[in-house]
């Protein structure tokens, strides 16, 4: 089977990765592709966000499946057009996605579904938004309530940065504050007329949101990330499947949009117990990085299988011992811009390196040299016996590679 995987960043080359290295695949196209999607793949132009032209692209190429990474077309309905064509695609639909693309529906299925998660009050006029800060005090959490690329929500114990954030959103979701450390834990999910929902959970992750050391600084997409986390509960994917994966996944199927691709729920584990922080419709960025790294069984059937309806057929993923940690190198200027066509060096040395590879996010290739393009420029990923021991290979692979104005944290998976 050919497979196409749409997107250009640091997932879509992680997934490319997995799904060249899987024995069910025959061919990896990608598009568009990054400079690193393109030594795995053959790479095609195409509109993400053009449901008809990435149906077209995938009919054209004949592929057996098509995955979508980001979160952008899902929401759009490109997962949609594709199957319209009867190509079997990975993600779920526009009325599934609007799971990461509203706030506010989020919060309405997690009640009705019972799900732990902050309170959360949606607001749209400055009255209810002064009235929700005072109600939940500091520190005040304020969210976007639409796509924002991970920088649409602002955590503050300053009363001012809150209401002017609040002012500058149509529509912002104000909750409760969670303490406690963030988990991610995805799950593949897959619903058929006659078996309902299949839920496989993969191992959990943790991810590194702010720029700076300490959790200092604005949000950004993610700097980081590694698994497993030998400090979380023995417990906590079976608790997270029983009270979160499973009534969400089941409240949509209610509703009669089922949920079909992968559901990421950000977690906090607070001291009163574990609540959904937010949910997003597609692996994460970069948590899959690590994930897909440690991931022992083929990707292939667990996404042919949701995207057909037979997931219920396929067995739960299985996992390589030992630890795989993720470390962003990010442009001048990120979160707030990006710097782009800087050089680029180092990634040469570590091709034949068998613990640590380079996954490509925002890179381009400018007459013969590789250059930033973006504000996540790539994720240094390193697989070890233990967590320290991949930190310390990624740390030494980051080591090797530079650009005018690199930023990473010194700090991820550090003291676990
Ligand atoms: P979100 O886009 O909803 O995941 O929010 C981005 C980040 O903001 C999260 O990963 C958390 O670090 C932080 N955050 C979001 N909601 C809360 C909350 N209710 N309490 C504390 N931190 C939060
Ligand atoms: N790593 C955070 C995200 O993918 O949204």
């Amino acid at each position: 089977m050919d497979v196409l995987v749409i997107g250009t960043g640091g997932r879509e080359h992680a997934l490319v990765r997995a799904l060249a290295a899987d024995p069910g695949i025959d061919a990896v196209h990608a598009a568009p592709g990054n400079p690193g999607t393109a030594e795995l793949a053959t790479l095609h132009e195409v509109d993400p966000m053009d449901g008809v032209a990435v149906a077209r692209l995938a009919s054209e190429l004949d592929v057996g499946l098509v995955v979508i990474g980001p979160e952008a077309p899902l929401v759009a309905g490109v997962a949609d057009a594709v199957r319209a064509v009867g190509v079997p695609c990975f993600g779920p639909s526009a009325e599934a996605a609007r799971l990461e693309g509203s706030k506010a529906f989020a919060k309405d299925v997690m009640t009705a579904a019972a799900v732990p998660t902050a309170e959360a009050r949606v607001c749209t006029s400055h009255d209810e938004v002064e009235a929700a800060l005072d109600a939940f005090g500091p520190p005040y959490v304020v969210k976007d309530d639409g796509l924002a690329g991970g920088k649409g929500v602002v955590v503050t114990d300053d009363r001012q940065v809150a209401s002017d954030h609040a002012r500058a959103c149509d529509r912002v979701v104000i909750e409760e504050y969670l303490d406690g450390p963030e988990v991610s834990l995805f799950a593949i999910c897959g619903w058929s007329e006659a078996d309902g929902t299949t839920v496989h959970p993969l191992q959990p992750a943790q991810d590194f949101k702010r720029i700076h050391d300490g959790d200092q600084g604005p949000n950004t997409g993610g700097m980081g990330a590694y698994t497993p986390l030998t400090w979380a509960p023995d417990d906590l994917v079976d608790e997270v499947t029983r009270t979160v994966l499973r009534p969400t996944v089941d409240e949509l199927a209610r509703r009669g949009t089922p949920f079909a691709g992968l559901l990421y729920a950000g977690l906090a584990l607070t001291s009163r117990g574990v609540r959904v922080v937010e949910f997003n419709v597609r692996f994460g960025d970069p948590e899959t990085q690590p994930l897909l790294a440690l991931l022992d069984s083929p990707l292939s059937p667990l996404l042919l299988g949701a995207a057909t309806g037979t997931l219920t057929d396929v067995p739960p993923p299985t996992w390589k011992p030992g630890a795989a940690v993720a470390v962003v190198m990010a442009s001048k200027g990120y979160p707030e811009t990006s710097s782009h066509g800087d050089v680029i060096v180092g990634t040469d040395t570590l091709t034949h390196d068998t613990a640590v590879h380079v996954i490509h996010a925002g890179t381009a290739l400018t007459d013969g040299h590789l250059v930033t393009a973006g504000g996540r420029v790539l994720a240094v990923t390193a697989v070890g016996t233990d967590v320290a021991d991949a930190r310390a290979k990624a740390y030494d692979g980051v080591a090797r590679i530079s650009f005018p104005g690199a930023q990473w944290r010194r700090d991820i998976a550090a003291g676990r």
